[in-house]
């Protein structure tokens, strides 16, 4: 059904400070979930003048995030304490994606991922599912079901973990296949080919790897990269005749522009400039990356590649882009570089909506594109209402919503128009 949603408007334009503000603004979905117009209640086409309405008065409508690197089958297991990143991944991720082998688990726990996606304001996602076909069959029905952007794959791992969650490399490629022939461009579903990282593939899976993404049109290549010293040794050790980490990636034909690297903490100045030149993406993930202790990771070192912000449940704290904001500020505070919140709002939406090849159809309140939107109280909990009577601009307003927000803020999601949370 045709609807109108009305609010304070806020719409991101190509660049952060291209910011299009309508202090009682609106916007109208159509029927097949779009939108149809987008401007100034006052000049309402009389059209729409009589339609449904959800009217959020003086609260926010900006278009949702987009979390660009998350795992669904650690929905369940974030906090888990670890000495480092091997540590974390052998003692506890391993035996809980383990479950994914289950498909009725793996559709329950969609579910419930999903729900908490959009209670947080998470429009679309990039995601890792388990090594289990199940797994990513179950992630992208329950996508489907909702009409929501999603992309993802099943992991590909066939070493160095443990017997349950190891594939076997030519199965993996069949499987790899077989996603994106079900899914891939179904509806607003893509497909990620998404080999776990250098340590947990054979040459013989990455081989394979980059042989299936060349037959996987349009698919994304999602993977982990230079997160922590530890593992940095040890893909030293695995591959001794490879000049760099990135070089393992790169000699099977994973670095493309349709590539994602999360993490990317301890790159040289080479595997920099060889990510820019090829137009991969570095994903920043700063909840996981301190609570793991992996390390902080400069976004000026890597200011010639492009950046993606994501969440990295369960190594991260928190489902909430927002506090993910507030992260990546304090985190690039201490690397010398000050973010601004215009900045770090359009890195969530239409940036993340661009590394992950879905800005024609997300990411910014454009007409035509889907109406995935979300309506942010900057007046949600008791410390921001009696912080906001202060701000004295949108930048402020944003700002203190990065800072102090999280899913309270968050006071409704739309998914191509329709009312998700
Ligand atoms: N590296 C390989 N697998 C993972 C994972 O599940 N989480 C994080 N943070 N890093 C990884
Ligand atoms: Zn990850």
């Amino acid at each position: 059904m045709t609807k109108l949603l009305i609010g304070q408007l806020v719409h991101f334009g190509a660049e952060p400070h291209q910011v299009v503000h309508e202090e009682r603004g609106g916007l109208v979905a159509g029927d097949d979930g779009t939108i149809l117009w987008r401007g100034p209640l006052a000049l309402l086409p009389e059209a729409f003048s009589h339609i449904e309405r959800d009217d959020h008065g003086k609260k926010l409508l900006m278009s949702g995030f987009i979390d660009a690197h998350i795992h669904f089958p650690q929905y369940r297991m974030l906090a888990a304490a670890a000495v480092d990143l091997l540590d974390w991944l052998s003692r506890y991720t391993f035996p809980e994606e383990a479950r994914y082998a289950d498909r009725v688990y793996a559709d329950t726990a969609a579910e419930i991922f999903l729900q908490r996606l959009f209670s947080n304001g998470t429009t679309s996602a990039l995601a890792f599912c388990s090594s289990h076909k199940v797994c990513a069959e179950a992630l992208f029905a329950a996508a489907a079901k909702r009409n929501m952007a999603l992309i993802t794959g099943k992991t590909m791992m066939d070493r160095g973990a443990i017997p349950a969650v190891e594939d076997d490399p030519e199965q993996s490629a069949i499987d790899t296949l077989a996603l994106h022939k079900a899914f891939h461009s179904k509806g607003r579903l893509r497909h990620a080919v998404t080999p776990r990282f250098a340590i947990t593939s054979s040459d013989k899976q990455l081989k394979l790897a980059g042989e299936v993404l060349q037959d996987c049109p349009g698919a994304l290549m999602q993977t982990h990269l230079s997160e922590s010293l530890g593992e940095i040794a040890r893909v030293k050790e695995l591959f001794p005749n490879d000049h760099d980490y990135l070089g393992v990636y790169e000699r099977f034909g994973l670095l493309t522009d349709r590539s994602l690297f999360a993490h990317g903490i301890h790159l040289s100045e080479s595997e920099a400039n060889r990510l820019s030149e090829a137009g991969g993406t570095v994903v920043h993930c700063p909840t996981s990356n301190t609570f793991l202790g992996s390390g902080l990771m400069s976004m000026d070192h890597l200011r010639s590649v492009s950046l993606g912000l994501a969440t990295d449940v369960g190594g991260g704290t928190s489902y909430s882009m927002l506090q993910t904001l507030g992260e990546t500020y304090k985190v690039q505070m201490l690397c010398g570089l000050k973010l601004k919140a215009t900045e770090l709002f359009h890195m969530a939406t239409l940036g993340n909506a661009r590394r992950l090849k879905i800005e024609l159809e997300t990411g910014s309140l454009d007409v035509g594109k889907f109406a995935d939107v979300i309506v942010l109280d900057p007046e949600a909990t008791p410390v921001l209402a009696a912080r906001h009577p202060l701000s004295q601009s949108l930048e402020d307003v944003l700002f203190s919503l990065a800072l102090l927000g999280d899913d309270r803020a968050i006071s409704a999601t739309y998914v191509a128009g329709q009312r998700v949370h």
